[in-house]
C-alpha cells in the first residue's frame, strides 16, 4: 500500500508538473520580455529562408549581438516530418506551421522579417535582391538588403529531372500548399468514382494513386493513403472502397534505400499486407493527364514498358537546386566543381565566398538533406556567431585595457595586467571552437497501418526496428521535436479528434 501510495503521489506531482510547465510556456509565449533597442552599429546577419536550418540558427542564436534581418517568402516554419499526416487531413496544416513572427518576437534583441524571396546576391557589393511576391503587393516589390554576413538557408527544390509531363499534371509534397492541393484532390477523385453512372475503368482509373519515387517521403505518403482509405472512406463510401489501389514507383531495386536492409524487408512486406502495390526497377519516363509511362528493367536486362492510369499522382523524387543557388555558384569560381548544393568548408562558408555560410538543403556538407542535419546546422552556426560576438566584445576589452595601461598614469597596472590574462584566456577559449561534426540519432519513417521503420543510433552501433511500439516512438519522438507548446498542443488534439471522429473528409 506505501507502494501504491508513492506511486499515485509521484504520478500526480508529474502531471501536475506538466501543467505547470505547459502554463509557463504559454504564459512567454503571450508576454514576451520586452527587447533590448536596436544597435545599428552592430554587424547586420541576413538569413535567408525560414526552414529547419535557418530557424534553429535563430532560436539559439544571441540577437542582441547583431542586426538581424530574415528573409523568406513563406512567414512561418514548417514542421515538414509531419507533412505526409496534413495529406489525408489526420493532422490540419495549421496544426505544424509555427509563425516567424513569434519566434522573432521571442528573441531577446529585435529581428526584422522581410516576408519576400531573395532574387540574387552580390557578393562584390555584400547586398541581397529582394522580391515581394506575394498576391497583395505595394508600390516597392523590389529592393536589395545590404549584410556583412549572410547565411543562405532556403533549402531545395522538387527534382523532376526533366521528364516530360511531371510538373503540369503532378502533385508535389514538400510545402503546405501542395499538402492542401493533395487532400482536395484525393477527395475530388473519390466523389468523381462515386458519381452516378460512372464507367467501370474510369472508377479503377480514379481510385488509382501513384507515387514516384520510393525514399521516405512516398513511402510515408502511400502509408498514411491507405490509412486513409481503411480508417474512413471505406466506412463512409463503401461501394468504391474496394476499387482504390495504390501503386509505389521506384527506379532502384528496393524502396527506402537509405535504410537497413531487414528495414527494407519488412517495409515492403508491410506494403504487401496493405496492398500498396510496389514497382521497384521501375523508371517513369514520361507523365500525361491521366497515365504515368514506365520502363521496367527486367532480370533478363530486357526492358519493357508500361503505363499506369492515375486519377492522383504523387511526385516525390527528391531535390534539386534552388535558382538563387544555382546562381550564385556561377558566380563563384571556386563552386564549379559543385552539383548538389553549394560546397562549404568544416565551418559551413561557403567556399570560395567572403562573409557567407550555408546550411540545410542548399549546402554541400557530406551529409543527407535531411531536417535532423539542417537543425544541427542551423544549431552549429548560432554557437559560431555567438562565440564571434563575444570574440569581438574581448578583443575590444583586451584593447581598451591595454591602453589604458601604457597611456593612463596612475592605473594599477598589476590589476590591468591580470585583467588582460584573464580576458586572452576567455578569448583562446572561445577562439577554439570545433568544426561542424553532425550526430546521427538515426532514421524513422512511417509505413502505414500504425507501423513505422527505426534505424536508431545506439552507443556507437544501430538498433533497426519496425512494428507498432516504433509507431510510438516515431509519434513521441515527432510529438517532443515540434518546436514549440501550442504546435505541440494542436498536433496531440488533431491526432485525438481523428481518432474520436475521423479525418475530415469535405473538400474545401
Ligand atoms: P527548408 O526547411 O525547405 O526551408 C527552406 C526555406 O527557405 C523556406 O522557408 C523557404 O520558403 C525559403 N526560401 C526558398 N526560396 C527562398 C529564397 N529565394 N529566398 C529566401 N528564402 C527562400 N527530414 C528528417 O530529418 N526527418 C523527417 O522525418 C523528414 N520528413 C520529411 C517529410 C517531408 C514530406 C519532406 C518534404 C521532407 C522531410 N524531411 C525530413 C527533410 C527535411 O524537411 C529537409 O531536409 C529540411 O526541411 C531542410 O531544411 P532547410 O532549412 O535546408 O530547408
Ligand atoms: P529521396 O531522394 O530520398 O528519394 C527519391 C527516390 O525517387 C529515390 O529512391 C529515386 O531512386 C527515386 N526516383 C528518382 N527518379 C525516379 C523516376 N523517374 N522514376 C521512379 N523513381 C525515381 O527523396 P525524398 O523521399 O523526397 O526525401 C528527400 C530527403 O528528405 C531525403 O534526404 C530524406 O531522407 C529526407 N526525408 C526524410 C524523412 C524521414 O526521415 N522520415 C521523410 C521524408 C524525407
Amino acid at each position: 500500500r506505501t507502494a501504491f501510495r508513492w506511486i499515485w503521489r509521484l504520478t500526480y506531482l508529474s502531471v501536475l508538473g506538466t501543467f505547470v510547465y505547459i502554463g509557463y510556456e504559454i504564459y512567454q509565449d503571450r508576454n514576451p520580455e520586452p527587447q533590448v533597442p536596436r544597435d545599428p552599429s552592430k554587424k547586420t546577419l541576413v538569413i535567408l529562408g525560414t526552414g529547419w536550418g535557418s530557424v534553429s540558427l535563430l532560436k539559439k542564436l544571441d540577437t542582441e549581438n547583431y542586426n538581424v534581418i530574415v528573409i523568406s517568402p513563406r512567414n512561418y516554419f514548417l514542421f515538414t516530418p509531419l507533412l505526409p499526416s496534413c495529406t489525408t487531413g489526420l493532422i490540419e496544416h495549421r496544426s505544424i506551421m509555427e509563425p516567424i513572427r513569434s519566434i522573432c518576437r521571442s528573441k531577446k534583441g529585435p529581428v526584422t522579417f522581410y516576408e519576400a524571396e531573395a532574387s540574387s546576391i552580390d557578393t562584390n557589393r555584400k547586398i541581397v535582391k529582394i522580391r515581394d511576391n506575394s498576391d497583395i503587393r505595394g508600390d516597392t516589390t523590389e529592393t536589395e538588403v545590404p549584410y556583412d554576413m549572410l547565411v543562405v538557408g532556403v533549402g531545395a527544390e522538387n527534382a523532376t529531372f526533366g521528364i516530360p509531363g511531371v510538373r503540369e499534371n503532378s502533385c508535389f509534397l514538400k510545402e503546405i500548399g501542395d499538402a492542401q492541393q493533395i487532400r482536395k484532390k484525393i477527395m475530388d477523385c473519390v466523389e468523381t468514382a462515386a458519381f452516378k453512372d460512372q464507367p467501370a475503368a474510369e472508377i479503377d482509373r480514379l481510385l488509382h494513386m501513384v507515387v514516384v519515387g520510393g525514399g521516405p517521403t512516398g513511402v510515408e505518403f502511400a502509408g498514411e493513403l491507405r490509412d486513409f482509405f481503411e480508417d474512413d472512406i471505406r466506412k463512409l463510401i463503401p461501394d468504391i472502397a474496394d476499387r482504390f489501389r495504390v501503386t509505389l514507383i521506384e527506379a532502384l531495386p528496393n524502396v527506402l534505400p537509405s535504410f537497413s536492409k531487414q528495414l527494407i524487408e519488412y517495409t515492403e512486406s508491410t506494403f504487401k499486407e496493405e496492398e500498396i502495390s510496389i514497382h521497384t526497377k521501375t523508371m517513369v519516363k514520361k507523365v500525361t493527364d491521366k497515365a504515368v509511362e514506365a520502363e521496367v528493367s527486367k532480370p533478363d536486362g530486357t526492358k519493357e514498358r508500361i503505363v499506369f492510369p492515375y486519377g492522383l499522382l504523387v511526385w516525390a523524387t527528391g531535390n534539386t537546386l534552388r535558382p538563387l543557388v544555382r546562381d550564385l555558384m556561377a558566380s563563384i569560381p571556386a563552386q564549379k566543381d559543385s552539383r548538389r548544393g553549394l560546397a562549404v568548408n568544416e565551418y559551413l562558408v561557403v567556399q570560395g565566398a567572403r562573409d557567407i555560410w550555408a546550411v540545410g538543403d542548399c549546402a554541400v556538407a557530406g551529409y543527407a538533406p535531411t531536417a535532423q542535419v539542417a537543425s544541427q546546422e542551423g544549431n552549429f552556426l548560432a554557437r559560431l556567431f555567438n562565440n564571434m560576438a563575444k570574440t569581438a566584445e574581448l578583443e575590444e576589452r583586451i584593447q581598451t585595457l591595454s591602453s589604458s595601461l601604457n597611456l593612463k598614469p596612475g592605473v594599477n597596472s598589476a590589476d590591468v595586467s591580470r585583467e588582460i590574462e584573464d580576458a586572452e584566456r576567455k578569448l583562446q577559449r572561445i577562439k577554439d571552437i570545433k568544426p561542424f561534426h553532425y550526430s546521427h540519432q538515426g532514421s524513422l519513417a512511417y509505413i502505414g497501418s500504425e507501423k513505422a521503420v527505426a534505424d536508431v543510433s545506439w552507443f556507437n552501433g544501430n538498433v533497426a526496428s519496425g512494428g507498432t511500439m516504433t509507431y510510438y516512438f516515431w509519434r513521441s519522438a515527432y510529438l517532443s521535436m515540434v518546436f514549440s507548446t501550442r504546435n505541440r498542443l494542436l498536433v496531440l488534439n488533431d491526432w485525438l479528434k481523428s481518432k474520436l471522429f475521423g479525418r475530415d473528409i469535405s473538400r474545401e
